[in-house]
């Protein structure tokens, strides 16, 4: 199969464009023919060898997590797809498999969801990652709740453009933060309270719109972005930080200072095992007009340097897609 694989970690340079041997799925698994992949900024941090701690690179080796296209093969065990069905999936990359940037990727079954009627391969390919972690740090680990003041720093990226819309759809009272280009973009995905963090205090914009301190935050960017973050929040309320492998900070200090204060200081990262049941709650969402998709921003698979320069810039509002083929 045609892929873009990494012989070496590195640079956007170390993406090439060649040829690969096509994975057999295992007996639990579907094989996955790619029509679009999913961009995040864990697969600059992947290709630079960052994931080391994970699991060990094996080259030449295909990155690349999110994938959306057609099932093409299953396994002996699997039920429920039939070859042809249009699916999306974190694919099994996290696991060790090889990525989502080729024509054909393996994913575990449940890990792949149906792409409902009315929703595109790219549209689908954008979800997953971004998605997932926005919505397990919201509510399987946030516990966010209806009625609650709630702040996402990092509203305008690929997880806070769902975050804030995934807060809102639950009840809560929603402020994000942003630079000032993001500021209309973020107000029109329905933000109460947009902080443009060039322009404002953070810290004395949040005392102002929740002066009892909020129920729950999110920090989507980086531990030194938000060094404050902690007094922000109430007694007895959420700090959910995402963890980013560049900017997390003292970690275990963090969690004292959060128990000090009596609030459920979390770190969440994603978890795919059986994600198929969010994915497709998340997808009917969309489809049903409770949430918008994020900007899109396409680029062919071949020119995945500069998709991979895009992210890396730490500024992409919404989603970044790779098209791999026309299905
Ligand atoms: N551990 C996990 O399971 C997991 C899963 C998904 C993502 N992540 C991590 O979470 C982070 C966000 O992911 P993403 O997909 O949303 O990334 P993204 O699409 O690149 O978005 C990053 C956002 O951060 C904002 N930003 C940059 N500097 C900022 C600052 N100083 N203050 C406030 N906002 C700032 C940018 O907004 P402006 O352009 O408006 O500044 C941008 O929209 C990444 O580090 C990613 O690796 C971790």
């Amino acid at each position: 199969m045609f892929a873009v694989i990494i012989e070496e970690t590195g640079g956007p340079d170390v993406l090439r464009y060649g040829e690969i041997a096509t994975p057999e799925p295992g007996p639990d698994d579907i094989r996955v023919r790619i029509a679009y992949a999913g961009v995040n900024p864990a697969d600059w941090k992947n290709r630079q060898g960052m994931l080391a701690a994970f699991r060990p690179y094996t080259f030449p080796c295909v990155i690349g997590f999110d994938a959306a296209g057609v099932v093409d093969a299953v396994g002996a065990n699997v039920s429920g797809f039939t070859p042809g069905d249009r699916v999306f999936t974190p694919t099994n990359h996290g696991q060790g498999g090889q990525g989502s940037y080729a024509e054909f990727a393996i994913a575990s079954a449940d890990r792949v969801a149906h792409i409902p009627e009315g929703m595109s391969f790219a549209q689908a390919a954008a979800l997953p990652v971004a998605a997932l972690t926005a919505w397990q740090g919201l509510f399987d680990r946030g516990g966010l709740q209806a009625g609650q003041m709630a702040m996402i720093h990092g509203g305008s990226g690929g997880l806070g453009g769902f975050a804030v819309q995934f807060a809102r759809w639950a009840g809560a009272r929603v402020a994000a933060t942003c630079s000032t280009p993001n500021v209309e973009y973020l107000k029109s995905l329905g933000v109460e309270r947009v902080i443009d963090y060039r322009k404002e205090n953070i810290s004395e914009a949040v005392a102002a719109w929740a002066p009892g301190g909020l129920d729950y935050l999110m920090d989507a960017v980086g531990a030194s972005t938000i060094p404050n973050g902690l007094d922000m929040v109430r007694t007895g309320g959420t700090f959910v930080s995402i963890p980013t492998l560049t900017d997390d900070g003292d970690i275990p200090a963090a969690a004292v200072a959060g128990a000090a204060k009596g609030v459920n200081r979390v770190f969440s990262t994603m978890v795919d095992v059986g994600c198929n049941v969010q994915l497709a709650q998340i997808a009917k969402l969309l489809v049903e007009g409770h949430i918008t998709l994020p900007p899109l921003h396409e680029y062919a698979l071949r020119d995945v340097a500069r998709a991979h320069e895009a992210v890396q810039s730490g500024h992409t509002r919404g989603k970044i897609v790779l098209k791999v083929a026309d299905l």
